[in-house]
Parts: C-alpha cells; structure tokens; sequence
C-alpha cells in the first residue's frame, strides 16, 4: 500500500505534504514525489525515502498553495524514479496520485495506446490519468466529471487525488477500497490516506466512503457526490488522536516505543468494559450481537499475518472457556476457496489496520453468505471498522513500526474479553472461576509492566544470536500461536528465517533440522502442559539444540536443561500470551538493531496490505 497527502489552502503546501509523507512513510517507503501548482504544475519524484526526495527539490521551486504527494510500495512496476508518483498527462496539465491497484489496467492502457498516448511508467496508475485527459479532451466536461466518468470503468481499488493547473482552485478526490480521509481546516482542507498527517491541523475530518468523489475548493467548499452523481452530505467527526502519539517520545524506534506501551494500551483495551467488583464484562460495540455470539453454531476468525495469531489465541480462549467451535482463517485464503457459510456462524474480523484487501473481500464474501462479521480493529473510521456488522476498537493507540506488536497483546485482549463474556452468559464456567479469571485478567497490564524489565536479559541474549542464520519457536495450547507470532516478528524485521510450530510436531520431521546451530525458543510456562513441554526440551537438548526458554519465574526444573531463560510472572493459562509474547518481541527487535537492519520500516514490507 501507499500513502497519499494532499493539501489546498492559503498556506505553502510543501511542507506540509512532505511531513505529512514522513508521517505516511510506515505505510510505503521505495520511492516518493510531490506535486505543486503555483500557475506552473511541477512535480518532482525519486526512488527511495522521502528523505531522498527531500534532498533532491532542494534547489526546485517548491512554491505554490496547493499539492498532492505520496510515498510508494510499488505494485505494478519496480521502484525507481519514473514509477514513482504522482503522474502527469501527456500534456502535464494535470496530475494524479494513487493508491490502490487497478486491475483492468492493461485493457485501459492498450485503448489508450491506440489513440496514441505514451506512458512514462510501468504501474498501472499512470492509466488513470491519461484517461481522464482523453475524457476531458473528448467529452468536454470539467475535471470532476472527468473523474467520475473515468471510475466509472475501472475495476480495482483507488484512493487518489488529481489536481490541475487548468482548474487550479480545486482538488477532486475519490476512493474504493483504499482509504481516504480529508481534514477540514480553517478554509483549508487536508487530504490523506490516514489521519496521522491531519491531526496537527484540525481534528474535523471526513472519511470518504467508497465510490465517493470529493471536489475539495481553495473557497472551502466541499462537495462530495458519488460515482453515480448523487449528491452526499460530509459527515463530520472529531479525531480522538493526538500528536504526541505520533512521535517516538525518546525511544529509538516507534516499535520499542510501542512493545512498552503495551502495559498501557492492554489497559486502554480493558477500560470501560472490565468490572471485577461488579462482575461484569461488557463490549458496548457489540451489545446488540451478544445472543448471536451466545448461539452462535460456530465462530469464524478471518485475519492476516500477527492478525490471524491473534485469531488462533482467540480460537483457544472461546473454546476452552465458552466452548463455542471456532475455526481460524487466513482471509486470503477464505476469500477464494469456496467455504461453507451458515447464517448461523459469527464472523470476526481482525485488522490493526483496519484496511488489509484480504480481510476486506473475506467479509465482503462472508457477508454475502449471510453471515454477521463483527471486527477487531485499531483504526477508527478504517474500511473494516465500518463494513462490519459491528466491532469493538482495540484502543492500542497508533501503531506505526511496520511489525505489529501492542496490536496483537490489545487484540488478544479484546478476544479473551468476549470469550470470558460469552462463557459466562452460557454458563460454561462456574462463577466463582468467572471471577477469579477477571481479577487475574485486571491485574495483567501490572504483570506485563514487570516482564518488560526483563528486556536487558534478552537483549544479552540477542547479542548471542545475532548471527544466527535460523530459528525455531516452540509452544503449545495457548503457547502454539505465540510461538507462530514470535517467528514472524524475527524474521520480518531481521531477516533471519524462523518458524514457529506446535513443540510436539517436532518429532514428525523438523527435529531432523536441529543441531548445535539451531537456536530453538520455548515457551514453556508453568501451566497444563508444562510436562510435556519439558520433555520437548529435553529431545531437543539431546541432538545439541541450544534452547531459550520462557518460563514462569521461579522456576528451577527447565533452568537447567535450557542455556538461556527469560521469567515471566505467573498467571493462568489463557493470559499467558499477553505475557509471554513480550520477550519474543523484544528479542526480534534488539536482534534487528544488531543486524543494523530498518526496525520501524522493514524492506519490502509495508504496515497495511491494501492490496492482494
Ligand atoms: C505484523 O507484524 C505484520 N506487519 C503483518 O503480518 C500484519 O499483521 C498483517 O499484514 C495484517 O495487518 P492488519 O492487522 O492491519 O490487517
């Protein structure tokens, strides 16, 4: 995905289509560009970050009152200068920036060949703007019209801005399937793919709807109407952010600023909706669908990546406790094969973002079969929070390391919330055991605070692994997806190959991969299983594997058998997660700094997969 900034006004646009890029960057960073209109229409653009770009229009005119500029993951065509955006018509009268993936691109492009237009680019944006030129020319219609007329044959995804030096006192921008917020200023507006640009200006702010065109003027007039032409009212509101969220406040990267965070956003995730003196759990986003969880024949969880992890602790958390069947998707995988709905079954959707493809067309789909979709989301106003039946907000606060990490323990959170909720109102658990695990659950925020002080420990264990050129993560029950998780999270950012696998599936096949230089990290917490975990230890130990053990304080027995071990604080069985994936984070994230790798903005990565 990309991000997209957009600004018209009084004041010079330039830097503030640049920060906003800077603010972007998390969701795309291979190559940059900026365009501005001052009576002329310059655009200047370069491959890499917007660092890159900022050198490069150092001696440029970078005047004018109005632009759009956009910071690139590329999809179509590699990153360098040419495809990176925005784009000019053949006239370069008029620009385009995007975001999003125009699936009948080539069709457009070969008619557009034929009426002889030259491309500069390989992406399938540049498709977008030749076309509304052509309309323009040929239908003689203004650009906004122009806009719609182009949308109106083109299949995909888009979020973009178009400006032009022949209409030089508007911006029209649209959107499907990527998202689109505008900030409405003092006479002002600011355009952008998330709020994270905006908030600095004005917390008054419209998400575009999907097919929704917005003629954004220089007088502060907004018109939104829809690809069909009907006229829609904006519908104001106010941003809960604020600026102090998006900056790193003394730590080096945003991803060690939000693995400590987490004592706190696990905390933001319980407020309001955990009472333990009154007994309650309540999730008010989801009031009106509590029977229909509660009889619910079967609970989907649809996710992607650190997502669907979440998705898998969820599935253990409402079976063991609300014994509701459970199955987990990947939504990518959902959204193709052709599964079998009932409109009996709950969906959940899980999405920090808020804006994954996948996870969009998997409820779409769902939804289509008659399903109810209920979501997990971090990002309010995104795509998912609003398509879905209902939801509940995770609360975490702005992620913006590019690996997910106070996301997952809030998701986590929000999931044992609704298993503790249904299983109660089914009376699957005895009340006195309801009421112990919502202490335990309240007490948890102090209990991850006091194994983030474990983070020197790891981090001399880090230092013993930097090299390493494989891992392996081993957990069971609860532990099985953290283990999954934990592997993600190193090699994402570090770039070193892990897998993560439930420790007894070791023995039908990839314990042939263990030797003296394979580092193998258990989770093996003091609960059920722990037993049997041992003896996972002890097989791996006896073929050299080198092991490091997450293990509940105090304990001696696996002390001795692993070569490292990091303590988390004692607590029951299906809070275990929110405890034990702090170490594995925090050993990723120190692993990638060794590796002077990019921790916040990894390569090829980006922080939301807006396409497919
Ligand atoms: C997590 O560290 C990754 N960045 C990635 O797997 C992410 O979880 C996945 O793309 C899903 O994103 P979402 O939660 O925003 O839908």
């Amino acid at each position: 995905m990309c991000g997209i900034v957009g600004y018209i006004g009084e004041k010079q646009a330039y830097p503030i289509l640049i920060k906003g890029l800077q603010r972007l960057e998390y969701r795309g960073y291979d190559s940059a560009g900026v365009a501005l209109l001052n009576g002329d229409l310059n655009i200047y653009k370069k491959s890499g970050k917007v660092a890159e770009l900022e050198n490069f229009v150092k001696e440029k005119d970078i005047s004018g009152t109005m632009g759009v500029a956009h910071t690139r993951w590329a999809t179509h065509g590699e990153p360098n200068d040419i495809n990176a955006h925005p784009h000019f018509s053949q006239s370069k009268d008029i620009a385009i920036i995007h975001n999003g993936i125009i699936e009948n691109y080539s069709v457009l492009k070969d008619e557009l060949l034929n009426r002889g237009y030259k491309f500069t680019s390989n992406t399938d944006s540049e498709v977008l703007i030749h076309l509304i030129d052509d309309i323009q020319k040929n239908e003689k219609v203004n650009l906004a019209q122009a806009v719609r007329i182009t949308l109106n044959q083109v299949i995909g995804a888009y979020a973009i801005v178009v400006i032009s030096k022949n209409e030089p006192d508007k911006l029209v921008a649209a959107k499907k399937g990527s998202p689109l917020v505008i900030g409405i200023g003092n006479g002002d507006f600011y355009i952008a793919s998330d709020a994270t640009p905006i908030v600095e200006y004005t917390k008054n702010v419209v998400y575009l709807n999907d097919y929704e065109i917005a003629v954004i003027k220089k007088n502060g007039n907004l018109d939104i109407r829809t690809t069909k032409n009907e006229k829609h009212t904006p519908y104001i509101q106010k941003l809960e952010l604020n600026l102090s969220q998006l900056q790193k406040e003394g730590f080096e990267h945003f991803m060690l600023k939000e693995i400590y965070e987490q004592p706190r956003s696990i905390k933001d995730s319980l407020r309001g909706r955990l009472n333990v003196n009154k007994g309650l759990v309540f999730l008010g986003g989801i009031a009106d669908y509590e029977q229909k969880l509660i009889n619910a024949e079967k609970i989907v969880i649809i996710a992607c990546g650190t997502s669907w992890h979440a998705g898998l602790v969820g599935e253990y958390l409402l079976e063991d406790i609300a014994r509701v069947p459970v199955e987990v998707e990947y939504a990518s995988e959902f959204r193709y094969r052709n599964s079998v709905v009932s409109e009996n079954d709950v969906f959940i959707a899980i999405s920090q973002s808020g804006e994954t493809a996948d996870t969009i067309a998997a409820i779409e789909l769902a939804q289509s079969k008659g399903a109810t979709v209920l979501g997990i989301c971090n990002v309010v106003g995104s795509t998912i929070a609003r398509i879905t039946d209902a939801g509940s907000y995770t609360h975490a606060g702005p992620e913006i390391g590019v690996a997910s990490t106070k996301a997952f323990t809030a998701q986590v959170t929000i999931l044992t919330l609704m298993a503790l909720m249904i299983a109660k109102k089914r009376g699957s658990i005895s009340t006195s055991k309801f009421h112990q695990l919502i202490t335990e659950l309240e007490g948890i925020p102090d209990k991850v605070e006091k194994t983030l002080k474990a983070s020197n420990i790891v981090e001399a264990i880090a230092e013993k692994f930097k090299y390493a050129k494989n891992f392996l993560y081993l957990g069971r029950g609860y532990n099985f997806p953290v283990a999954l998780e934990g592997a993600l999270k190193l090699k994402e950012i570090s770039y070193i190959h892990a897998e993560g696998y439930p420790a007894a599936e070791m023995k039908h096949g990839p314990i042939a991969l263990i030797d003296e230089n394979m580092p193998v990290v258990f989770i093996a917490p003091k609960t059920g299983l722990y037993e049997k975990v041992k003896s996972n230890i002890e097989e791996v130990k006896s073929r050299k594997g080198v092991i490091i053990a997450i293990v509940t304080e105090g304990d001696t027995d696996i002390k001795k058998i692993a070569d490292y071990t990091v303590e988390i604080p004692q607590t029951e069985a299906m809070f275990v997660p929110l405890l034990s994936t702090i170490p594995l984070q925090i050993l990723s994230y120190h692993i990638a700094v060794m590796r002077n790798c990019n921790v916040d903005q990894p390569r090829n990565l980006a922080k939301s997969v807006t396409v497919e």
